[in-house]
């Protein structure tokens, strides 16, 4: 029973197996936040932490009850304008104007396991086998008639709360939501620092760790898309916090479009954290008896660092996320041709791709970009998925019929939210593309983005694509999304309804992948927008991996996959092997170090070859074969993170990643620049179990688990002869095999 309540003291406490959420209700039907962090013992009431000092200058609740002071107060789901002058977690604007609201708390309700959102991507228990509760407060607003439930549940097992809220109209009138965010949660100190991913097209997804101040410190997005510049992933760990030891509160939100973690830190230095979606740009009308759900957030805990929060929030995605057909199916090594050829192929020059993939071992082969309507460039076509048959002449369902016959999986490209002006379907409906009647409509990447709030637009792309998937028999869909939304409006929605449009949009988009994914189960999505713009947990979803960035250069994606791996598993991140010199930097990287990169992850191949020469070739035909080997541990392994590249002069990057039974492991430890008469070497391994033997690359010498993460290894050329001049060189990488002695 992970959810206790004391109905005398009205005390909810929610426990996962190492942690306590508990919070009260309070006088006049507030809710009060008491503590959440490392587990404590389950009490009648915790009276002693929801002591207050009566505060100067500060507002009372009324003249009868002066010591009752909002603003001075641990809230679980505040709101404004009555006395508490931190920002709220929603806000209601009314029929005659005000914003003032009063929610009491009016009952609850728990109920077994958890049942997926109608039409958000959202957690779920659908095997009910992992002791799942969920807890719904209700509230209400008895002036007004408008109910909130705020749900908790709990996956005791993954130590992960998740958290909504749902606003439900009962009144006669018609009233605004200004912000409805899913989870605030007021913590009693503010000595933490604030770990964000953060960076732009091509540098997603870089850690950056400050202290937290007095004020407002936030990250959002009001691009439609959860972004490349933010994501929503957060972090807010102690100052001696590692990714070994120390305590971390983990906070994500199910959701791609506009959203918003934000932290302030009161006058009293306690810190409240709002996560959901962005208000800013956002309001959601609710006439009589309608009701709005928010996305749902991720909170979790631990006290063990960051490697053990990274691994139970995978292990919780894995479980109540992750569509369970993909959790640990070992996902396909592709070949995908865009950086090969971009727009300039033909059949005949796709298939010598193909062939040749089939003979390295490869098993699938995607073709991306370019292969409908008439496009040559990035100018033309978005809508018209028709294929073009001066490239593909015998139709595209003949020549994935070519593919399958070689015996390799075959996977397309789509960017299904976008439409060119240069389009037959801009000629037939110019009004479904985003814009404002009368104004200006900006492009972005020479393209325009269609309406999804309008459901003859989802339909139609449904069909479409479906024509496609039939004529195919698809394996794979890349499903990319190259630009953020301007001049949000629709002329499909009342002006009333204009702010709803970022939402709608998102709902759109889920709508169209929902009915993909469930009339195709066998179709696996990878999700993708311009690299890693929209790597989040509502794609996650949908989409079990998605491609991590466009930039392919080995030493940059050791940052951005080394970021990417604190919020997200492995099996997530699509990583290839590009050409050299690198397309975007121009770094020359060795075969063998874009392939370390790239193994941690989705694997594939990015760049021709079918004009490799052939040493290369029989070379990547080796790394094929021993990712085949290991693409289970690669992918599904517990990932450790060891020497971060965002510490001290950034050289260094190493990681290591061990199975369950603790009995294989595959560390590497990449350098960037080689320094002349550097310090030796001490490389401390994670994760292996320090009573057993290993063995290292094969070798002769056996060492104990914890002589290997404790003392750890000598880094010097014992292991593997012929590594010894490249792990000398710059951009190097070694790699290092820990298998039990049996
Ligand atoms: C952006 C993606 O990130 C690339 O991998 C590629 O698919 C291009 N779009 C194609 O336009």
């Amino acid at each position: 029973m992970p959810i206790h309540i004391d109905e005398t003291n009205q005390v909810f406490h929610i426990q996962t197996d190492h942690t306590s959420y508990v919070f009260k209700v309070l006088e006049h039907g507030v809710l009060g936040q008491v503590y959440y962090g490392k587990q404590i013992h389950v009490r009648a009431d915790y009276a002693n932490l929801l002591k207050r000092e009566w505060k100067n200058t500060t507002p009372s609740y009324s003249l009868e009850d002066p010591g009752f002071q909002l603003d001075a107060i641990k809230q679980e789901y505040a709101a404004t304008g009555t006395g508490d002058f931190r920002r709220p977690a929603y806000q209601v604007t009314q029929e005659n104007g005000s914003r003032i609201t009063d929610l009491k708390y009016d009952h609850y309700e728990v109920v077994q396991g958890k049942q997926r959102l109608a039409d958000l991507p959202s957690s779920f228990d659908d095997d009910a086998q992992d002791d799942v509760e969920t807890l719904i407060i209700h509230l209400t607003d008895a002036a007004i008639q408008l109910d909130l439930e705020l749900q908790y549940t709990v996956f005791p097992h993954q130590d992960v709360i998740v958290r909504s809220a749902n606003f439900k109209n009962h009144g006669v009138a018609g009233v605004t939501l200004d912000a409805a965010l899913s989870a605030q949660l007021d913590l009693p100190d503010s000595r933490y620092d604030m770990v964000q991913f953060s960076g732009t097209w091509s540098q997603e997804r870089h850690l950056i760790r400050t202290p937290l101040r007095s004020g407002l410190q936030a990250i959002d997005s009001v691009r439609a898309t959860s972004s490349p510049q933010q994501n929503p992933f957060m972090m807010l760990a102690r100052p001696t916090t590692t990714d070994d030891a120390g305590e971390v509160f983990g906070f994500n939100l199910i959701y791609s479009g506009n959203f918003l973690d934000q932290i302030e830190v009161d006058q009293w230095s306690t810190s409240r954290i709002l996560v959901g979606i962005n208000p800013t740009d956002f309001a959601w009308h609710l006439d009589p008896d309608e009701s709005f759900q928010t996305p749902e957030a991720v909170l979790s805990y631990t006290d063990a660092g960051f490697n053990q929060l990274s691994q139970q929030m995978a292990d919780f995605y894995a479980a109540h996320l992750v569509n369970s057909k993909y959790v640990k199916q070992e996902r396909p090594i592709l070949v995908n041709n865009w950086e090969a050829t971009y727009f300039d192929f033909d059949d005949e020059k796709l298939l010598k791709i193909a062939k040749k993939a089939k003979s390295l071992g490869i098993e699938m082969f995607v073709l991306d970009d370019g292969w409908f309507g008439h496009r040559d460039d990035d100018h033309t076509s978005l809508g018209d998925w028709f294929v073009d048959p001066t490239k593909l002449p015998n139709g595209i369902g003949a020549f994935a019929d070519q593919v399958h016959d070689l015996d390799l999986k075959f996977g397309l490209w789509f960017e299904p939210e976008m439409i060119s002006i240069d389009s037959k379907l801009y000629e037939t409906h110019p009004e479904w593309l985003i814009h404002v009647p009368e104004r200006r409509a900006t492009p972005g990447r020479n393209q325009y983005v269609l309406d999804y709030t309008r459901q003859e637009v989802v339909d139609y792309i449904y069909d479409l694509m479906s024509t496609v998937i039939d004529d195919t028999k698809l394996d794979y869909i890349k499903w990319d999304m190259n630009r953020y939304i301007t001049e949000m409006y629709s002329t499909n929605l009342a002006a009333n309804r204009q702010l709803e449009m970022a939402h709608r949009y998102i709902l759109g988009v889920y709508q169209l992948y929902d009915r993909l994914t469930k009339a195709y189960p066998d179709v696996l999505f990878e999700s993708c927008a311009s690299g890693g713009g929209r790597f989040d947990l509502g794609m996650m979803y949908y989409a079990p991996q998605a491609w991590t960035s466009d930039d392919t250069d080995a030493v940059e994606r050791m940052k951005i996959q080394f970021g990417t791996s604190y919020g997200y598993p492995q099996a997530m991140m699509g990583a290839h092997v590009s050409a050299v010199p690198n397309e975007q930097n121009g770094r020359m990287t060795s075969l063998e170090t874009r392939a370390n990169v790239a193994f941690y992850g989705a694997f594939g191949y990015e760049l021709d070859i079918s004009q490799m020469p052939d040493d290369e070739a029989a070379e990547v035909k080796e790394q094929v074969a021993f990712y085949k080997q290991h693409r289970a541990l690669y992918q599904f392994g517990k990932l450790y993170r060891i020497d971060s590249p965002f510490e001290g002069d950034g050289n260094v990057m190493s990681w290591i990643v061990v199975d369950d039974q603790q009995n294989h492991a595959i560390a590497t430890r990449y350098q960037i620049l080689n320094h002349i008469n550097a310090p030796y070497i001490r490389f401390y391994l994670r994760g292996l179990d320090p009573n057993k033997q290993y063995r290292i690359n094969g070798g002769e010498a056996t060492y104990y688990g914890d002589e290997l993460m404790n003392a750890g290894l000598f880094m010097d050329k014992i292991f593997d002869e012929a590594a010894e001049v490249k792990a000398l060189a710059d951009y190097s990488s070694r790699r290092l095999l820990i298998d039990v002695v049996e």
